[in-house]
């Protein structure tokens, strides 16, 4: 927890009414709250507990660490125990639809809990809460659900909850718009030696198929001093990676005065001491620039390690995604990403099953999956989205097809991820150790700068240390290694 905030917290006025200013207002909010907590506290024995499970992207996991420090700083314990809680929230995703189908089904698990506890607060938030047929939907069959936020305005919970709390009524509050950045929330990280840190908000590029510039809004950049900052305060704070997210990171800086890019960011990222490693996502192939491979290439700090989304080996369907880039294009930017980068690794993810998607097309993402020789890619089954344009094209394939096609694209990439896991047998590796081994306790988890996860005799002391290990067998998407040295 950052001691500036805390502080700031703490001096607030709360006989006053609250200030107008953001992030101050809901500073005055977290104090109130941390009134309604202790009272709590002198009834129960006991803190208020929060529990909170995220659905989708690193965004929206960033988002709900940024919420749990609100909780946090509050007077809620975050507790693990979803039973137990006394506020439950569900940030929400909407990419797919299954999804949304996902929190429909943990709401009706939900009523249960409140029919025992009939105290429990039910929040929702996140990108599902921007699309107005959920919203109508809960009003009409979900009567559990007493706070529902969507994503424009999450660092407005202290308050939202404060009222929800004092009127004792259901608080529906969506945003269809972004509004300003709001800095400096607290925040409760789910790791201590990695984190998280947003460089942009929302998208512009509308792929067809994409339901993400519709609920996120379009795209802001921070300002470099922020996310700088925010950086060396993680790195006092025990940092050592960091993984810098956006939708499409590659048109980072632009409407910024001075505008800057996203490799000068890098630049700039990499001169901070003690931060040990960087990480990026997503990058847009339709602008990844010379530039920034040539920062990857020079860089110490930078992983060899590329997510780079395909979508579609097909350059007919790259267009009717509305990508900006055809099979070609992709497959030169991985030439040159492979020269300048020899060990670098590409990951990707892909669609199957597209409207107007054939066969034909299909058999072209799987030879560029092959000629790429995507180090793991996440496959999906195209899923409709209300108010896309995609959503009314036709389909060129029958369902049984797609899931022929899925099958084949998912099979070519466990082929190619395995043999590309294979080229590192042999070779001394730095690790971040990220963890003890679930199965068993006398070996740690780490992962290599290329992404890919090592397992490794070695004591849990060693969590959040970068160490070499020799990686000695490949098994599938993993390997098993010695550590040569701390
Ligand atoms: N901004 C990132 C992706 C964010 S969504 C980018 O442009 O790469 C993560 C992934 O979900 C996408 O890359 C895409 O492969 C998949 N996805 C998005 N919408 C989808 C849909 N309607 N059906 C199936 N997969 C989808
Ligand atoms: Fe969606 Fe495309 Fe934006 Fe990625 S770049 S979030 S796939 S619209
Ligand atoms: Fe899902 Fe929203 Fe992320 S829709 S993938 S949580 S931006």
């Amino acid at each position: 927890m950052d001691i500036s905030i805390e502080k700031k917290i703490e001096d607030m006025d709360i006989s006053s009414p609250p200030p107008e200013t953001e992030p101050l207002r809901q500073y005055w909010f977290m104090k109130k709250l941390r009134e309604n907590s202790s009272e709590f506290q002198r009834k129960k024995g006991f803190r208020p507990r929060a529990f909170i499970q995220t659905f989708g992207c690193q965004m929206n996991e960033r988002d709900s660490e940024k919420m749990a420090g609100t909780l946090e700083v509050s007077g809620f314990d975050i507790s693990g125990e979803e039973e137990e809680a006394d506020v439950i929230l569900y940030n929400t995703c909407t990419v797919r639809d299954n999804a949304s189908q996902r929190v429909f089904g943990r709401l009706g698990v939900l009523k249960g809990l409140k029919d025992k506890n009939p105290g429990l607060l039910i929040v929702l938030s996140g990108c599902m809460m921007q699309e107005p047929t959920v919203i109508e939907k809960i009003k009409a069959s979900y009567p559990q659900v007493d706070l529902i936020f969507g994503t424009h305005n999450i660092y407005k919970l202290a308050e939202l909850l404060y009222y929800r709390i004092s009127s004792g009524s259901r608080i529906i509050d969506i945003w269809k718009d972004e509004k300003d950045i709001v800095e400096a929330l607290p925040s409760n990280r789910k790791y201590p030696y990695k984190s998280g840190v947003n460089i942009m908000f929302g998208c512009n590029n509308f792929c067809s198929y994409c339901i993400v510039p519709y609920v996120r809004g379009r795209e802001r950049s921070r300002e470099p001093k922020d996310i700088l900052r925010e950086i060396e305060n993680l790195v006092d704070d025990g940092v050592k990676e960091v993984m810098l997210l956006g939708q499409n990171v590659n048109s980072y800086g632009k409407g910024l005065k001075p505008e800057i890019s996203f490799p000068e960011l890098l630049r700039e990222t990499e001169k901070i001491e003690g931060l040990k490693r960087i990480r990026f996502m997503t990058s847009h192939p339709k602008d990844l620039s010379d530039d920034l491979i040539e920062v990857m290439a020079g860089s110490k700090k930078i992983c060899a390690h590329l997510h780079l989304p395909l979508q579609s080996g097909s350059s007919r369907v790259l267009e009717a995604m509305n990508r900006h880039y055809s099979r070609e294009d992709y497959l030169s930017i991985v030439r040159k990403l492979r020269e300048k980068i020899p060990d670098i690794a590409i990951t990707s993810d892909i669609i199957v099953g597209f409207p107007t998607e054939t066969e034909a097309d299909a058999e072209e993402t799987v030879e560029v999956i092959k000629e790429a020789l995507f180090d793991g890619a996440f496959t999906f089954i195209y899923s409709r989205r209300t108010g896309t344009p995609a959503a009314s094209m036709d389909f060129a394939m029958t369902d049984e097809k797609i899931h022929e096609c899925f099958d084949r694209v998912l099979k070519t990439v466990q082929e190619t991820a395995r043999k590309q896991t294979l080229r590192f047998v042999g070779r001394i590796m730095p690790v971040l150790v990220e963890d003890v081994n679930e199965k068993d306790p006398e070996m740690l988890t780490g992962r290599i700068p290329q992404n890919t996860v090592v397992h490794f005799k070695g004591d849990r002391s060693l969590i959040g240390e970068i160490v070499d290990v020799r990686l000695d067998e490949a098994l599938g998407f993993y390997y098993m290694g010695t550590m040569v040295r701390e």
